[in-house]
Order: C-alpha cells, then structure tokens, then sequence
C-alpha cells in the first residue's frame, strides 16, 4: 500500500470522483440542518426514494418504512443481514469465487461457510445445483450469491434465480442476493439493471437483497447502502443497526436521495466508459499466452484464469514489486480462485493500457523462464 506509481487495479473502485450534483447535494444537506441523529432504519424520504426506485427499474412493490432499511454501506447491510439470520453453530452456503467479505462475517458470526464453486460451463459460468444439494446440512441456514459477480462478472440469469429460489424455498434456507453491481449491466437494454431476485419472489419470501451507492455512483467514501427483505427481518435488522453504527452519515443519505433522482444520465455514462474498458482489455489480454478469460456480462472485473499457475498471492506480489502492477489474487476469493487474478477496469484508459502492457510483458518473461525450467 505504501509503494509509489503503483498501477491500482486491484481495488473495486474507479478514481473518477463522486459527480459534483451529488457533493453539492450533501453540502446542502449539512447547511439544511441534516447533522443530527436519523432514524436507525434510515430516513423516512430515502425509504420511500428507493421504494420508487424499486417500483420504475423493476416493476415491484416495496413498503418503505417496513421492507427497507438503511445501512452504512453494502457491506454493513451484509453484516446485518447475516448476523440477523445465523446463529452460532449455523452453516451458510456461499456461491464462489466471491468477494471474500461475506465469508468473513459468515466466521465472525461464529458460523461455518460452505464454499460451492460456480464451475465454468461453455465458456459461461455457471451454478453446480448438485454440489449446492451435497452440501445442505440440517445446520444450513442461508444461501448467499453475488449477481452481477466480483469477481467473475457473471449475472444470474432468470432461471438461475428462479433455481436458486425453488432450492431455498425446499431447504427453508434464506436467499442473500448481493446486488451492489446491478447498475452496472452490459446485457440489458439502454439504462436497465439486470433483474432483481425481488421480480420474482414475493414479499413473504425469507429473502434478502443487499445494496449499495458505492458502485453505481462513485460513492465508495461515502458509505450509504441498503437492505430489502422480509418486513419482520427489516425490523430486526434496523434494531440491530443500532447497536452497530446506529445510522448512515444524516447528508450522506440526503445525499444519496439525489443520486436516486439525478444519476441516471452519470450511471448511462459510466456504463459507456466501462463497456469499453471492458472490451479493450479483453483484446489486451486475448492475445497473451496461456490466459483465458470469459466475458463478464456485469459489475467491472476480469478474472483472466492463467494457465499453470497455483500460487496467485505469489505471482501478484512479485507481479507488484517488478512491474508495480497491483491486481488482486485470485485465492482471496476462495473455493474455484486460486490459478486466477482480478483485474478492476473501472479505472482511467491511461492507467489501463500501460498496466496491461507491463503485464503482458510480465508474463512472457514468467513463461520464458518456466520453460527454461527455473522456478520463479
Ligand atoms: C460484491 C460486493 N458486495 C458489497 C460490496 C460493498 O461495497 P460498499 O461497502 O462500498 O457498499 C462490494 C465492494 O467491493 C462488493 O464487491
């Protein structure tokens, strides 16, 4: 972290700054007297914003003040969520390569994760329903996925969601949808969010989305995100909040209400740049010897799988200290990772081309010398 003129792409944030309508929004919040205390679910007004939000992208129904909660960020909604759900003891079935957060706080709520690699299938990746079957035990209490993926770009599709329901709904398990990414769509029409698991479960299903203002607005720093879910869960989880953070920052979520109003025309940008980040590092990396990568339909990461590696910590650190490239490596995001690394395009074309030029030239030099037959 302290080294200098590091090519960043191993965080999940672009450097473009949070848009100026929604920093202005927040100063006038603060002269608006938005400094005090909130409610611990949220404000009653970004309740009901997102309610509306909810009800234009994807046609469902929500009642603000009981089936919506605040939180102080996506990954605070994840903490919540899970700590409302397991109990000590508990097993919960997690859907990987994933961001390893929701594994962590699985373990800090002394319960066990059960990893289950999403296997790779036509070049897609997929969901293996066998494997999710063996490893349901009488412990097992939720089912957490993350669609659009971190890191594997993958979007369930309608079907997948329809599966994961049915599966949850037999084994009376809750289904945690981690939807942070779902703005960030390159298979839906012009503005559309890939489709929520809320379109097709009902409101009393024991089902939660997680969501956040990080990615879809560049609002990483400002930690606003939200929980949907059953009304008695929404209860519990704004109840816990308290003892937790209490609230999300007072202007960050007045903030944020007009990031919900304002931000379609950014978000329609951002897309645009993304989409073609995204193709121009897949040709980058098209040509490169032993790399394969399929093409992410969501969120912004490549998970490029290299063909022999077994040590992706390794091969990332010495990937930094001799090129000053930083990506992240693909074991961090357990079962189904190890042997690939994650590269984050979100970042600027001038610090893309040169990052993946010196790791293209990084891994002709590690080919060359493995087949030379030193170790590196
Ligand atoms: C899959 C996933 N979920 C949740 C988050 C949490 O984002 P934040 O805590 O900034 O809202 C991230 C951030 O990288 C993520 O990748």
């Amino acid at each position: 972290m302290g080294m200098d003129g590091v090519y960043k792409l191993y965080f999940g944030e672009s450097n473009l700054p949070t848009p100026d309508f929604i920093k202005e929004a927040a100063a006038r919040a603060m002269r608006d007297g938005f400094t005090f205390y909130t409610e611990n679910a949220g404000l009653p007004s970004l309740r009901r914003a997102l309610a509306g939000y909810y009800s234009r992208m994807h046609q469902v129904s929500l009642d603000p003040l009981r089936e919506i909660v605040i939180t102080t960020s996506g990954v605070q909604a994840l903490n919540v969520a899970i700590r409302c759900v397991l109990d000590p003891g508990d097993e919960a079935l997690v859907l990987t390569p994933a961001w390893p957060n929701g594994t962590s706080i699985i373990e800090m709520s002394n319960a066990t994760p059960v990893q289950v690699a999403q296997p790779m299938m036509d070049g897609r990746y997929g969901i293996d329903f066998d494997a999710l079957e063996d490893a349901v035990t009488p412990r097992s209490r939720l089912l957490l996925y993350t669609s659009p993926s971190n890191p594997l770009g993958w979007v369930a599709t309608e079907e997948e969601q329809q599966q994961l329901l049915e599966f949850t709904r037999r084994h009376g398990l809750w289904l945690l949808a981690d939807e942070v990414y779902e703005r960030l769509s390159y298979i839906t029409g012009p503005g559309e969010p890939v489709p929520s698991i809320l379109r097709i479960a009902d409101r009393s299903d024991a089902v939660i989305v997680v969501q956040s203002f990080s990615k879809s607005y560049c609002m990483t720093g400002w930690r606003v995100g939200w929980i949907v879910t059953r009304a008695d869960l929404a209860a519990r989880a704004g109840e816990l909040n308290e003892f937790i953070v209490s609230h999300a920052p007072s202007f960050s979520q007045k903030a944020a209400e007009t990031a919900l109003a304002d931000g379609e025309p950014f978000i329609a940008e951002m897309i645009a740049r993304l989409r073609a980040n995204r193709d121009f590092c897949l040709e980058a990396l098209a040509g490169l010897p032993g790399v394969s990568v399929p093409r992410p339909d969501g969120a912004f990461y490549l998970f490029p799988r290299i063909d022999g590696l077994s040590d992706s910590f390794g091969f990332c650190r010495r990937l930094l200290e001799e090129t000053h490239v930083g990506l992240a490596p693909g074991v961090a995001f357990g079962a189904g990772g190890e042997g690939s690394v994650r590269l984050c395009y979100a970042g600027e074309r001038a610090i893309l081309e040169p990052a993946l030029e010196r790791f293209g030239s990084f891994l002709g030099i590690a080919e060359a010398v493995s087949a030379s037959g030193s170790h590196r």
